[in-house]
């Protein structure tokens, strides 16, 4: 399978990468993680503009217009014959020696692989078990960058309980998971965080939000509580490699009747629907 790296289609071993790579030293760069159903990219123009976004407020020049990025992930899965899985893509600021301050001459160096990960039917169909977890994060979550190690160390504090993940909570208001962002029903409300600096803007997220509306399921983007997520009827959390997975659990305790719930189901059948 093929890596593009700086400039060409390689082999694994034909990516160079060097100490040297800012991505490795400061975790300065940023990232996507793309689905593809059926041989195709899902949702591109909004992993595109969300990549431009977080470019620009961390002040990396990215080395190739959108347009170019999309032409070079495109031959990618055609080169490595995907059909069902996703692309890894980074952008980190260049290479040069250690020293915080941006280098003069650096050129931002892009990384993009393929991976044939197949959705997790089980447990978008079973569901998991979470705990709750204070959200230690900076205040710009909406970046994606490369810098991951609270989102790690809490994923792995879920798995070290014998739990799937983490509900992230900022002084009791619940933010998002380690690697996807989390909504509630109550009395047939969708409830998730608003799409500020604290939560990343999932592309899924952004999907759920999209197919509610359409099957006249209120949305109310507003914070809501970890007594609030007790109370409510059903949870579950929304990304690119999870989809819509229920919640069944927060801290031992069961989410409405512990089972994937109703308006989940319609939500996850409607999305099925959007790249069957
Ligand atoms: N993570 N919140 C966080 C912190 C995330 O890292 C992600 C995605 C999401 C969901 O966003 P989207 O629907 O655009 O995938 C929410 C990717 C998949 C990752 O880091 O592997």
């Amino acid at each position: 399978s093929l890596y593009f790296y700086k400039t060409d289609f390689v082999e694994k071993k034909g990516v160079n990468l060097t100490p040297d790579d800012r991505g490795y030293y400061f975790g300065d760069g940023i990232y996507e993680v793309f689905r593809v159903y059926n041989g195709r990219i899902y949702e591109q123009q909004a992993h595109m503009d969300r990549l431009q976004k977080s470019a620009a407020d961390v002040r990396i020049t990215l080395p190739y217009s959108l347009e170019q990025i999309g032409d070079i992930l495109t031959k990618l899965v055609q080169l490595n014959e995907l059909v069902e899985g996703t692309i890894y893509m980074q952008i980190t600021r260049g290479e040069a020696p250690r020293a915080h301050p941006f280098p003069a001459e650096a050129t931002p160096v892009l990384l993009a692989y393929t991976t044939e990960v197949k959705r997790p039917l089980t447990t978008i169909q079973n569901g998991i078990h979470a705990i709750s977890l204070e959200d230690i994060r900076w205040l710009r979550c909406d970046l994606k960058t490369l810098n991951l190690l609270p989102n790690v160390m809490a994923k792995q504090t879920a798995l070290d309980r014998g739990v799937q993940e983490v509900v992230l909570h900022r002084n009791g208001t619940v933010t998002e998971c380690s690697a996807s962002n989390f909504m509630i029903v109550k009395d047939n409300v969708l409830y998730t965080h608003p799409a500020n600096n604290l939560i990343l803007h999932g592309i899924t997220r952004a999907v759920v939000l999209r197919l509610a509306n359409a099957l006249h399921i209120e949305v109310q983007e507003v914070p809501f509580t970890l007594e609030q997520l007790q109370q409510a009827d059903e949870a579950f959390i929304t990304g690119t490699t999870v989809e819509v997975t229920p919640v069944l659990t927060v801290d031992g305790s069961p989410i409405g009747t512990g089972q994937s719930g109703p308006v989940t189901r319609k939500l996850q059948l409607e999305f099925e629907r959007t790249f069957a």
